[in-house]
């Protein structure tokens, strides 16, 4: 059954986003610790007197199974639980309690992305916080199309929930299986295509729109592929024609060109940016050198240095040098490596695979250094023993080291979340850059948001066993801009699927914490084929002042300038359709604007949809390098709410400069105070 839930192809998770604030502000993680381990009982046994420890002071076994982060009972003796300040005070004076260490850095359902996003400051929910406006999303249902769902996660818990949406008509489809409560108000699973094939993931946007969902969360997709070649392209129209948004990650095929997938214009295209939180581990030696690492295992048992081992010198009598230095299976010898730390090269088997050959070797703790290719990037990792990651750099330092002394020594201190870390937000290497490459005349992506470490639920089949995990990826990035997309949709319920992304993409900022340009992994500023409009700002999405608006008229109309006949756009829609005589790509109404292949001079028109208060708008234009850029008019006054203008673009080449790639630029409609609506701009000449 268990795996079942895991393999499912597809699987429709549908949960209202409300507030749970209340049961979550007044808890905090801790850690207890009993002390070390009494060899004659098993782990299970020590899980068990866990469990029955916490019962004893909570009462209840749901209150214990609530509670209950972490069993530790194979280093040593103690458990992580989410307990009220009385609850974890009546532990620390129980006796058989060593000491109660309240979790600081490893908050269970804060994940400083909320922070990171203003939603909230250390906890707390602020008035003019979006989640607040927005009464945290009431009624709105999202649905998450992906692999599978945990539903004994806490993330899944309806504490705090109101009924279930009067608009509701799903549900689960086998409460044996999942079993549903005011949160995860639905789940359905769609298997008979195969894995991820494009006919279940389409039956699943059907049940989606059927069963009354506001926004569909997609973390998947393949190689880019035309409109009418895409399953997901289709189906996602067919949610936007019913005011649905849809919502897709972007891919983690970066940071190659043109890697971009899921580019309908239809669709929010999400690239993944880090946040201002790394869970650090540094490694001491006892030369005196400190080297940064990224951890979320356990920490080593006891302070002092342990000895430190290259693996390449616990090398198996049997094994290469190679498969030794990596840290394959049945590579090491562990009469070498017991007791020591074991210095790891990236590379060949996965990250976390190392650190379990490292523990089945009897290694007290694992260090993890990159590889020449894996550069900077680094992982906290939940590893099976205490270990970090370091980067390449540091990893020459460390093997020096190691070659420099018959006796390396070292420690890795215990793993610790730091915040504030600049520069962040900065683009991941992994998330994938336009151009796009099946319109390049549409910038995608069309955003980034956070999705390095992230912390999420974990299906608790896998091991090591995690209630959460960290993950990075566009798959993490995309749920937290279908959850900001919830919450506007609860503030305007008036508002179209791209009147939504409009706000979403002209109020994106484009500066780091340190006020410089934001960066890509390179440490280059990040250009609009990364980071898109920039990274989203749900409180300034809420106000945008203005939006580019486009029907599904609109659209129809793009299909068209794609040379689509008759009989092909039926598929999009459900009349016979006439596309427009003159119909250009120029002036389909993106927020972004991206001119392929300028030759000469061309025109390109937008217009505006006021959405705030009456105002003047002025325009402020920088020029992509060598192109010169006119603005008609360069003043917009609008009236009411509703009230539409039009302006043009007149761009055309300098001449004088070689533009041998693409060049970027800006334009920004503002009324000199709260609104500036921005849109990017992209050029590549003839
Ligand atoms: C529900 O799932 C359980 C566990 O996989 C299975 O045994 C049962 O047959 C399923 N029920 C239905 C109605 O499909
Ligand atoms: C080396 O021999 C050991 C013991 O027989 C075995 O477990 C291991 O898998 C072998 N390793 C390789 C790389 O063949
Ligand atoms: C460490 O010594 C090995 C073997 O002599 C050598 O191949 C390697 O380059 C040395 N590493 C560093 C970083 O000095
Ligand atoms: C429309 O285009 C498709 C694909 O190119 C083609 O198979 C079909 O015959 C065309 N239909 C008409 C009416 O031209
Ligand atoms: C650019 O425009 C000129 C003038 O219309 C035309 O002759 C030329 O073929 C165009 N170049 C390209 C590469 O399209």
């Amino acid at each position: 059954m268990d795996l079942s839930r895991v393999l499912l192809a597809i699987f429709i998770t549908l949960c209202v986003l409300q507030s749970s604030s209340l049961a979550i502000k007044s808890k905090k993680s801790y850690i207890v610790y009993l002390g070390g381990l009494d060899q004659q009982y098993e782990a299970s046994q020590i899980q068990d007197s866990h469990f029955e420890f916490l019962g004893s002071i909570l009462g209840s076994k749901e209150r214990v199974d609530e509670a209950m982060i972490y069993s530790y009972n194979k280093q040593f003796n103690g458990f992580a639980a989410l307990l009220d300040d009385e609850d974890a005070a009546k532990i620390a004076a129980h006796p058989d309690v060593v000491t109660v260490i309240q979790n600081k850095g490893r908050k269970l359902h804060t994940t400083r992305s909320w922070d990171f996003l203003k939603l909230e400051k250390n906890g707390v929910i602020g008035a003019s916080s979006l989640w607040k406006k927005a009464r945290f999303g009431e009624n709105i249902i999202i649905a998450n199309l992906d692999t599978g769902v945990w539903p004994e996660s806490k993330s899944f818990s309806s504490n705090g929930y109101g009924p279930i949406p009067y608009k509701w008509k799903g549900g689960c489809e086998n409460e044996t299986l999942v079993p549903c409560n005011n949160k995860l108000i639905g789940a359905k699973y769609y298997n008979k295509g195969g894995e991820c094939d494009d006919a279940d993931i389409v039956k699943g946007f059907e049940t989606a729109i059927h069963d009354g969902v506001d926004v569909i969360s997609v973390s998947l997709g393949g190689q880019p592929a035309d409109y009418m070649d895409d399953g997901l392209a289709i189906a996602s129209f067919h949610a936007v024609k019913k005011g649905i948004t849809v919502v897709f990650s972007a891919g983690n095929d970066g940071p190659t060109p043109g890697t971009v997938t899921n580019v309908s214009p239809w669709v929010i295209t999400v690239g993944a940016s880090t946040i201002d939180r790394e869970f650090q581990s540094l490694v001491d030696l006892a030369s005196g050198l400190t080297l940064k690492g990224l951890s979320m295992s356990k920490p080593l048992p006891h302070s002092g240095f342990y000895p430190l081992i290259n693996a390449a010198n616990a090398k198996a009598e049997n094994a290469t040098m190679m498969n030794a230095m990596l840290c394959a299976q049945g590579a090491l010898d562990p009469k070498k490596v017991q007791g020591k730390i074991l210095v790891c090269l990236r590379g060949g088997n996965g990250r976390v695979d190392k650190g379990t050959q490292a523990a089945l070797a009897g290694a007290a703790g694992m260090i993890l250094c990159n590889d020449k290719a894996s550069a900077d990037e680094i992982i906290a990792d939940p590893h099976v023993l205490p270990a970090t990651h370091i980067t390449y750099a540091d990893g020459l330092h460390l093997y020096a080291y190691l070659n420099s002394t018959n006796e390396p020594l070292g420690y890795l201190t215990h793993p610790e979340a730091a915040i504030n870390i600049k520069p962040a937000p900065f683009m991941a290497g992994f998330s994938s850059r336009g151009p796009n490459s099946i319109t390049p005349e549409i910038l995608k992506p069309d955003i980034t948001a956070p999705g390095v470490n992230i912390i999420a639920a974990f299906s608790e089949d896998a091991k090591p066993v995690l209630p959460y995990n960290i993950e990075s990826g566009t798959s993490m990035s995309c749920p937290h801009v279908a959850g900001v997309v919830g919450l506007l949709k609860s503030l305007h319920p008036d508002w179209s699927p791209s009147a939504i992304k409009s706000a979403i993409m002209t109020t994106a900022y484009i500066k780091d914490n340190r006020g410089n340009p934001m960066m890509d992994e390179t440490k280059n500023v990040a250009s609009p084929f990364s980071r898109g409009a920039g990274h989203i700002d749900p409180n300034r999405a809420m106000n945008p002042g203005l939006v580019y608006d486009l029907t599904v008229n609109d659209y129809l109309d793009f299909l068209c300038t794609r040379g689509y006949n008759k009989t092909m756009i039926q598929k999009f829609s459900d009349q016979p359709y006439e596309c427009p005589e003159n119909d250009n790509i120029l002036d389909f109404n993106y927020p972004s604007i991206t001119v392929h292949k300028l030759n000469g001079t061309v025109t390109v028109t937008r217009r505006l949809t006021n959405v705030g208060p009456p105002g003047i708008y002025t325009v402020a234009v920088k020029s992509p390098a060598g192109i010169s850029v006119n603005v008609k008019p360069n003043i917009l006054a609008f009236g009411k709410k509703g009230e539409v203008q039009k302006f043009e673009l007149k761009m055309k080449a300098d001449g004088t400069s070689v533009i041998k790639d693409h060049v970027f630029g800006e334009l920004i409609w503002s009324n000199g105070k709260h609104y500036h609506v921005k849109s990017p701009i992209v050029v590549s000449v003839v």
